[in-house]
């Protein structure tokens, strides 16, 4: 497995492979690398002949007195991963590597950025979309892969790749979850035990929705209210939102089935979010 650590290295690089006429697959991270991560890697795998992984906590989708110096880093053990998953190259530049002193441009989400997480993070979208088109310009993929636990961050990128043009597909991966439902995040690692057992709520709240859209509830309001309640009977969570959007505008719709369950709460000092599509026809 090589690694780039300049972005001359990384140019290079994909210079290299494309030459060869191999399509190239890019799956960007921030490291502290769970299954979910692993699963964009199979995925990738799956779909290029050459699999780019970046590894990049990036500071500017951090707002004040998030956990930008907290955020878990490991570099030795996410290399290890990702060389034992088969991944050809691994960049893992600095921030003074990545971002230019006198760096002002920046790339505006738009509308969907002031949505939903837009609101709990300003500027976060912002920090995401100058990195994420930095590194589609490095890498030049063919192809990249997002999970969709981050749902507004893949619906954002996907419109941010068709409103700039950048020649890539995005592939979206679904959530990975542990046994008891939780979805796996790097966050997770913050929690307590007793969080660990309460953070599970998201999941439970998602599945309350689901259930009540098989059993035939149209009524979006009726089944964001059985979320909240469900978040709310946690001692542990405090709900941010909990909401029914259309899967593309990620507006809030009256029609639950085939609508988008987003969630958002913090579980101690902890803030988690999850997803899951509704079905669309019982
Ligand atoms: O989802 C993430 O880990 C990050 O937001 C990303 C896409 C790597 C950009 O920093």
């Amino acid at each position: 497995m090589e690694q780039a650590v300049s972005k001359e290295e990384i140019r290079q690089l994909s210079l290299e492979a494309r030459r060869e006429g191999k399509r190239i697959a890019l799956v960007p991270t921030m490291g502290a690398l769970h299954e979910g991560h692993l699963s964009l890697v199979r995925a990738a795998q799956t779909r290029a002949d050459v699999v780019v992984a970046s590894i990049f906590v990036n500071p500017t989708q951090f707002g004040p007195g998030e956990d930008f110096e907290a955020y878990p880093r490991d570099l030795e053990r996410d290399m290890a991963l990702l060389s034992a998953e088969g991944v050809d190259a691994v960049f893992t530049p600095s921030a003074d590597a990545m971002y230019a002193p006198d760096a002002q441009v920046t790339v505006d989400p738009g509308p969907l950025g002031e949505l939903w997480e837009g609101t709990s993070r300003p500027g976060h979208f912002r920090g995401v979309c100058t990195v994420v088109a930095k590194l589609l310009s490095l890498v030049s993929p063919d192809v990249a892969f997002f999970g969709e636990k981050d749902y507004q961050q893949l619906v954002i990128v996907r419109r941010m790749a068709a409103d700039l043009d950048f020649p890539v597909k995005i592939v979206a991966c679904p959530v990975v979850r542990d046994p008891d439902g939780l979805a796996v995040s790097s966050r997770n690692a913050y929690l307590s035990p007793e969080e660990r057992r309460a953070a599970t709520v998201l999941y439970r709240a998602l599945r309350e929705a689901e259930t009540l859209v098989c059993g035939g509830e149209r009524d979006g309001s009726f089944v964001e209210q059985a979320m909240r309640d469900t978040v709310e009977s946690e001692p542990l969570a405090v709900l941010d939102y909990a909401a029914l959007v259309d899967p593309r505008t990620l507006v809030r719709v009256a029609e639950a089935p085939g609508a988008r369950a987003i969630i958002a709460a913090r579980i101690g000092a902890t803030r988690l979010i999850d997803t899951m599509a509704m079905p669309s026809s019982v």
